[in-house]
């Protein structure tokens, strides 16, 4: 399976998968790494990896359609056969959206539906919930409202800030990433219209991290 990852950042999940291929947890290759942002430590992690780095400059372009079919032609280029985003924090094109429509997803830091858009964590602690944690899900027009394929808890615990609770997320946020790829790579997630289908069935409700593998839930 080739995957092409868009990121903004830290890139610790990319870190995260090139790991698990170096390892054989993955059978899977990282065909090219883009940024929005040059200096995304995100890109310095794929050139040490020797996987080519893009990064495609918003101010470049006169509208936000053009970014977009720019980044999205230099990632099309390299023909992944899934597009991760992994802390790529711009909002996608409608176009690309329909153009890689079951062939993309996103890593989000909550439990979906709740805490959409950024500063989850915060979201969280103000809602005063006691769990909260981590989903991937299929990328559609809806900002972090396509249809999820997995999650993972953890709990909020007393005494938590923002930083104890991202830092807990995140510990999850691997693993689940690892695994839901490990799915795609034995071909048994596609999405069907806006349903996740799972070895060829409908998906219920979201899988969930048990240690290092994904269970279903019962419903
Ligand atoms: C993660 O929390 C991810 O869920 C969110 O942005 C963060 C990116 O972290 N979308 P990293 O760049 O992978 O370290």
């Amino acid at each position: 399976m080739r995957i092409a990852v868009l990121a903004s950042g830290r890139g610790s999940n990319l870190q995260a998968i090139l790991d698990a291929i170096r390892d054989g947890a993955l059978d899977a290759s990282v065909v090219g790494v883009f940024s929005d942002r040059r200096k995304a430590l995100a890109l310095q992690r794929a050139r040490d990896a020797g996987i080519p780095a893009v990064a495609v400059s918003p101010s470049s372009f006169e509208t936000r359609e053009a970014f977009d079919a720019a980044l999205f032609a230099e990632v099309a280029a390299v023909q992944p056969d899934l597009i991760v985003c992994a802390g790529y924090m711009r909002l996608l094109g409608a176009a690309e959206v329909e153009a890689w429509h079951g062939r993309m997803i996103n890593i989000h830091p909550s439990l979906l539906p709740l805490h959409k858009g950024l500063r989850t964590h915060a979201q969280a602690l103000a809602d005063g919930v006691t769990e909260h944690g981590c989903s991937v899900h299929f990328v559609t027009a809806e900002l972090d409202g396509g249809p999820v394929i997995a999650q993972a808890t953890v709990p909020v615990l007393a005494g938590d800030d923002e930083d104890a609770l991202a830092a807990r997320v995140l510990d999850r946020e691997h693993p689940l990433l690892i695994a839901t790829l490990q799915l795609f790579t034995s071909r048994r997630l596609s999405l069907d219209g806006a349903s996740v289908q799972f070895d060829g069935r409908p998906l219920r409700a979201p899988l969930r991290l048990a240690g290092m593998d994904l269970r279903e839930m019962d419903t």
